[in-house]
């Protein structure tokens, strides 16, 4: 059973879209299911660099939604260094919680938002630390997986309206 919080922002997601131009894109796919999703931040100040805009697009279910929009209020405004301590139980805990079984979703969000980080700090020759390094070689081998699956269903998909 989804908490009321969960639904609000499943039903209507904050920053969800698109920034064109953004300083950083991530993306992010759970190999489990399927679900993918693409992540945009827009950063101000090179010395101390502030998440000033962040959007969204999930392709995933209610918690994959709820916790991608649950997210990007959490480090709007924030800066990198405190983007990246954001925790899918942090995420969840902010949400009033979600269903064990649905822990996995969360991950989803926090993934997508290390990779714009990730993607932010390589186009600005910035120096990336290790952890965020052996994320990025996980989510890209994870969303390969996903994004096969993902092709999969929609031939799936077309095959039955033949
Ligand atoms: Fe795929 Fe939730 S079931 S992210």
């Amino acid at each position: 059973m989804y908490t009321k919080k969960v639904m609000e922002h499943f039903l209507h997601p904050h920053n969800m879209g698109e920034i064109k131009n953004a300083d950083g894109i991530g993306k992010a796919g759970n190999f489990l299911c399927g679900d993918i999703m693409w992540l945009y931040i827009k950063v101000s100040r090179k010395d101390k660099p502030i998440i000033k805009d962040i959007k969204f697009k999930t392709l995933g279910c209610a918690a994959a939604i709820s916790t991608s929009s649950m997210t990007t209020e959490l480090v709007k405004g924030k800066t990198l260094k405190k983007a990246l301590k954001i925790t899918k139980e942090k995420v969840a805990d902010s949400l009033g919680g979600l269903p064990p079984i649905k822990m996995h979703c969360s991950l989803l969000a926090i993934d997508a938002l290390r990779e714009a980080i990730y993607d932010y700090l390589s186009k600005n020759k910035i120096p990336i630390p290790e952890d965020l390094k052996k994320n990025h070689e996980r989510v890209v081998r994870e969303f390969k997986i996903a994004e096969r699956k993902y092709r999969e269903f929609i031939k799936t998909q077309e095959k039955l309206f033949e």
